[in-house]
This record gives C-alpha cells, structure tokens and sequence, in this order.
C-alpha cells in the first residue's frame, strides 16, 4: 500500500529527521540513480512556479521519468473528474503524483483512487507540507536549535496554506510561534498568540515569515489596494535595524508589498536559500515516499 503525504502530520518526529538527514547530503547538487526508471507525474491544477519546477528537478536528480501536466490542455477542462484523471494517470505506472489543486482536502480524496504516492503540492488554503518541511530546514540551518525560539508569521494567515501548515510543524519543534496580521487576516480560533503590530513582537524574534496576499482566494477585495496593506505590513529593511533576525518568503514575493528591496537582498534574507534547500527537501521526501512503500 503506497503511503501519502497531505500534511505534515503524516510524518513522525523521526521520520522527519531522516528525511532532513538524506536533504543533507544533497544540498550541494548531488544527483543518484534511487529512481531510475520511477515515474514522477506532477498535476497542478493550480499556478505554481516553484514548487513545480522544485519537484521536476528533485525527481530528475534522483533519476526518474518526471512528466508534468499543463493542465490549462488537461481533461479538467473538459469535464473529467480529478480522480478520473488521476486513475488514468496512475494506470501509466506512476510512483508518486504531486498535486495542487484550489480545493483543500483534493490530494487526500485522489488518493484513494490511485496506486501511487500522493504528495500534496498545496490545496487551497489547507496544507503545504513540502513547503514546511523545507521552511523549517533551513531555519534549522540558519538557527542551529529552533527549540524555544520566536518566529513572526506576517500576513494573509487565514488564507495561507503556507502559514497553516508552518504554524503546525513549527510549534511541533518547540518554536514559539506568533501571528502579525490585520484582524480580517487572522485565522478565528489558531490557538496561537497575536498581534495586529508587529512592533508590538518583534523583540526576541529570530525569524520574520512575510506572507503574499492571497487575493485570489478573497471573495471580495479587502484592500483598497495591496499598497494600504503594505503601509502597516511590509517588511522594511530599515525596521529590522541591526536585529539579529533571518527573513523568509516561501515566494512569490509582492516586492515592495510584502517586503522591500532592502530586505529582500539583505544577507539575513533565505528567501533564496529557501528555494535551493527545497530541491534537496523533495528529493528525500520523493525517495522515501517512492521506495519505501
Ligand atoms: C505558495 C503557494 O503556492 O502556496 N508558494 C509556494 O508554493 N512556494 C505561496 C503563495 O502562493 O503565496
């Protein structure tokens, strides 16, 4: 029986460290053969820049077939269910589907239909496990421990499916994890402590999560315009000061919006470390999810 992965929650403390072991050893490019002749098929039902290509790549290093579906030319558009697609694309010998799609709870339903591993590229405002396994690497990279020390997720809380699944997993490693957001962009009930300043928090912090507005996710605008939003929230350089504290983006960033040039190239800016870490994240999360079930 394949195993899948559509939160983070689906993983033991151990198997976690196992897979950030394995991501050790392929941070420099490493490339092997674990899935040669494997095929990794990739359905993004939703747009996606970086965690798509991040997965081709990873899949491509370990040495699998990776196919990836445009699904602008898929059969959703022409009626067939998802798990009809996944079914045929399953029935082509598929070790591992990534999916993406606008619906939460979509890659736990698909699979149910299918023979391969369902890895859970993002659904709807739900879960982003990949996203958050990488997140807390490279803070683990950058900090040493993360037990017991402050991050400041910053944004569309409610409508992050980045901040939902970091604010599990963080918390789960002992990080002291605290919401900046505007009233209408906090999740109701989190159990996790607030600020609508982040002034108010930032002392002690060790690290800022800055989030992108999910405007396509609101029903009606909330902002006049995402620079009103970005007058109280944005990340500026000259706030940070000489703080010790790493910035974070799982991108796309709003340049400007959510943080500034400054911030951005900062050198305690991982925004890019980020993206480089995820390669070396999936490849172990593929080969594991791949091989060991
Ligand atoms: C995010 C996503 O799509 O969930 N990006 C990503 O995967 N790195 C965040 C976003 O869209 O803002």
């Amino acid at each position: 029986m394949a195993r899948h992965l559509t939160t983070t929650a689906d993983l033991t403390d151990d198997e976690i460290e196992a897979i950030f072991d394995e991501a050790n050893g392929y941070l420099e490019g490493q490339t092997n053969q674990k899935l040669r002749g494997r095929l990794v098929i990739n359905i993004f039902f939703e747009n996606s820049t970086r965690t798509r290509s991040s997965f081709e790549v990873a899949s491509r290093r370990l040495g699998a077939e990776v196919v990836s579906l445009d699904v602008a030319t898929s059969s959703e558009s022409k009626g067939e269910t998802i798990h009809d697609t996944a079914a045929n694309l399953d029935a082509m010998g598929a070790s591992a589907i990534v999916v993406r799609h606008k619906n939460a709870g979509a890659p736990k339903v698909l699979s149910k239909y299918v023979k391969a591993s369902v890895i859970n590229g993002g659904d709807g405002a739900h879960a982003h496990p990949t996203q958050a396994l990488l997140d807390l690497f490279t803070l683990r990279q950058a900090l040493g421990e993360v037990k017991g020390k402050k991050i400041l997720i910053v944004g569309d809380i409610k409508n992050s499916r980045v901040a939902n699944s970091n604010i599990k997993l963080l918390a789960r490693f002992g990080m002291e994890v605290v919401l900046v957001a505007p009233p209408h962009f906090l999740p109701k009930r989190s159990g996790v402590k607030s600020a609508w300043n982040i002034r108010e928090v930032i002392d002690g912090a060790s690290a800022i999560m800055s989030l992108r507005t999910q405007t396509e996710r609101h029903e009606q605008p909330i902002y006049a315009s995402l620079s009103d939003y970005a007058a109280n929230f944005k990340i500026a350089k000259e706030a940070l000061g000489d703080r010790d504290i790493f910035i974070m983006h799982p991108g796309p960033v709003h340049r400007n919006i959510d943080l500034d040039d400054g911030a951005l190239s900062d050198p305690r800016s991982l925004v890019l470390r980020q993206v480089h870490n995820g390669v070396a994240v999936r490849m172990a999360i593929l080969s594991k999810f791949v091989l060991e079930y």
